[in-house]
Order: structure tokens, then C-alpha cells, then sequence
């Protein structure tokens, strides 16, 4: 698995970079076992504006001018605007210099852009979304037919344990939980990557080292955006190394052996005065009469997705 001569499973990416989002794009650029359609962009970790200028310069830095970037959502589909910044900095993505962008966005919006490309493609697509749900909420909610046209939801996003927006709450979910509640409902296949597997993602100093001795820009820039984000999550939650999220979505799709998952209903709380966006992840059956309708990453295997992640960036480096 993940090392099958299996045609690149294609994705759709549905992004607010944000520095884990970068690596996530990074991932998927350096990984033959998937083909990168498309990038969507959303605010969240930023303004939409900035997390479109940070998805063009990280295709920039790995020199991939041929991946399309179309401008999604500046809100949520219900409530008001959260943003990230206070954990990604003032550009959503701050640290190293990055280059100029090498194309502009696609003149039509996140939800036109997945639509059409879903349509037109060969085989049913996996739609990855590491950023607040909004785009493929307004997606499955205005044209329901392209449903059939997605082999998978795969999103970072709320927990079985506790929050971090809030103490209940995981931030994607949190900045729009109507968007998910919407995608739970809509029929199709839904894995859920929450924070009780990514804090499993630690991008602790001897990760780092190894981005860093890759010896190329693109080793070099994630090893200054692991030290930005690592700063930042010692600051706000105590964490001696950052977790590094939204790249274990594409990690599960490169090589499936890297999540343990289990079935489970999964629902998220939409009118919780002090709940609003927490998952309710039922690992038990403690709900008998409601069905389980997502995968749920439990379990990762650390080594192998550093591995991955390590891989990818040296093959983007032109390192060996
Ligand atoms: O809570 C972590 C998630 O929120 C990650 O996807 C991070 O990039 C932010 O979007
Ligand atoms: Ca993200």
C-alpha cells in the first residue's frame, strides 16, 4: 500500500496555508503516489486574500507554476469571521522569505473550480480540506450531483478529546461548523483527521534537523516554518514541538498503512453556547441508533509519516 504501482490517486486541496497546509502542499507535490488537480483556498489561518498569496508562493518555492489556485470563501456560510493569526503570524504564513508568485489565481471561484474539475475528471476524486469546511459545504450544498463525482472527503479537523480554539472546539471546525455539518450529511465517504492523531504529529528537533539537512530551499524554508509554528505553539498551549496537522491527510493517502482508523458517527454542535463547533466523535456505539458515517484516524505511525514527509521535501529539493 502507498508503494503499489497504482495509477497517482488524484486530489483536490482545500487549504488556508498556514504553515502546516504548506507542508501539506509540499506532501502532495513530492509524493508520485498522488496527483495534485488543484488548490482551493479558504480563510482561516489568515484572510482569504493572504492564504491565496501563501498557496502561490509555496507552489513558487517548489517551483510548480502548473498547479491551479482558485480564491474560495472569505467567511463562513453561518456567523462570524474566525482567523488564525494569532498562531500563523500577520501573513498567515511568517518566516522566511518566500518567492513572488509564478501565476495568477484561475478566474472562477473555489466552488466553480471543484465543480468543474470534478466533473471533467477521468475517476472519482479525493477532496482533501485542511482548512475551515466553508468551500466544500457551499459545494455539496448548491450542486449535490457531484456527490457521485468524490471518492472521499479527507479533513483535519475537530477531535475526539478536547479543543483548541476554544477548550472543546478544534479550530477548522470551529470557524464553520455548519459548512461540516452539511458534508457529514451529504453521502459521502467522510475521514476525519482530528487533533487526537495529528498532536501525534510532533515536529520535534530531530525532525527538524532533518528538514534542515536536506540542503535545499525547500528543505531549509519548512525548517524555519517549523521553528515559527513551534514558537507559536509553545506560546499558546505549552507544546515543546509543534503538531504538525494538515499533512497527515495527504500522508493517508499516499500510504494507508501510516492511520489506523475506525468507523464512527460523527456529529459537530452548532448551538453550544460554550460548545459550538466541537465534534461529538462516538467511538463506543453509545448512540446505537446512529450509524457510524466517517472514518476516524486514531493511530499513526510517526516515524513513517516523517519518513513521508522527509522524502517528499528531498525530492522536491532535487536531493536524493
Ligand atoms: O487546528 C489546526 C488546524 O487549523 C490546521 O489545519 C491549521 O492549519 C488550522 O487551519
Ligand atoms: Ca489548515
Amino acid at each position: 500500500m502507498g508503494t503499489d504501482q497504482r495509477r497517482p490517486l488524484p486530489l483536490l486541496l482545500d487549504c488556508d496555508p498556514g504553515h502546516d497546509d504548506a507542508v501539506a502542499i509540499l506532501l502532495a507535490l513530492g509524493s508520485p503516489e498522488v496527483r495534485l488537480l488543484g488548490i482551493t483556498t479558504c480563510f482561516g489561518n489568515c484572510a482569504v486574500e493572504d492564504a491565496t498569496r501563501n498557496a502561490q508562493r509555496v507552489l513558487a518555492l517548489a517551483g510548480r507554476a502548473d498547479v491551479p489556485v482558485a480564491v474560495g470563501a472569505s467567511g463562513p456560510l453561518v456567523g462570524t469571521t474566525a482567523l488564525g493569526n494569532y498562531v500563523h503570524g500577520v501573513s498567515g504564513l511568517d518566516g522566511p522569505e518566500l518567492p513572488e508568485p509564478l501565476a495568477p489565481p484561475v478566474n472562477e471561484d473555489a466552488v466553480a473550480f471543484l465543480r468543474r474539475r470534478l466533473v471533467e475528471a477521468e475517476e472519482p476524486v479525493t477532496l482533501v480540506v485542511t482548512g475551515p469546511m466553508t468551500n466544500a459545504g457551499r459545494l455539496l450544498r448548491d450542486h449535490p450531483e457531484v456527490a457521485a463525482r468524490i471518492d472521499a472527503v479527507v479533513f483535519m479537523g475537530g477531535s475526539t478529546e478536547r479543543g483548541n480554539h476554544t477548550p472543546t472546539a478544534e479550530f477548522n471546525t470551529y470557524a464553520d461548523p455548519e459548512a461540516l455539518d452539511i458534508v457529514l450529511r451529504a453521502g459521502v465517504p467522510v475521514r476525519m483527521v482530528g487533533l487526537n492523531l495529528t498532536h501525534q504529529a510532533l515536529a520535534t528537533p530531530a525532525v527538524v534537523e532533518r528538514m534542515r539537512a536536506i540542503e535545499s530551499d525547500v528543505g531549509r524554508t519548512c525548517a524555519a516554518w517549523m521553528g515559527f509554528f513551534g514558537d507559536s505553539y509553545h506560546r499558546i498551549w505549552e507544546f515543546d514541538a509543534p503538531p504538525v496537522h494538515d499533512p497527515c491527510t495527504i500522508a493517508a493517502l499516499v500510504d494507508p498503512e501510516v492511520i489506523a482508523w475506525r468507523d464512527a458517527f460523527v456529529a459537530v454542535e452548532l448551538d453550544g453556547t460554550w460548545t459550538r463547533g466541537t465534534t461529538v466523535v462516538d467511538l463506543y456505539r453509545r448512540y446505537p441508533d446512529r450509524a457510524p458515517n466517517a472514518a476516524v484516524a486514531l493511530d499513526l505511525d510517526a516515524d513513517r509519516y516523517w519518513d513521508l514527509v522527509i522524502g517528499a521535501l528531498h525530492r522536491l529539493g532535487g536531493t536524493p
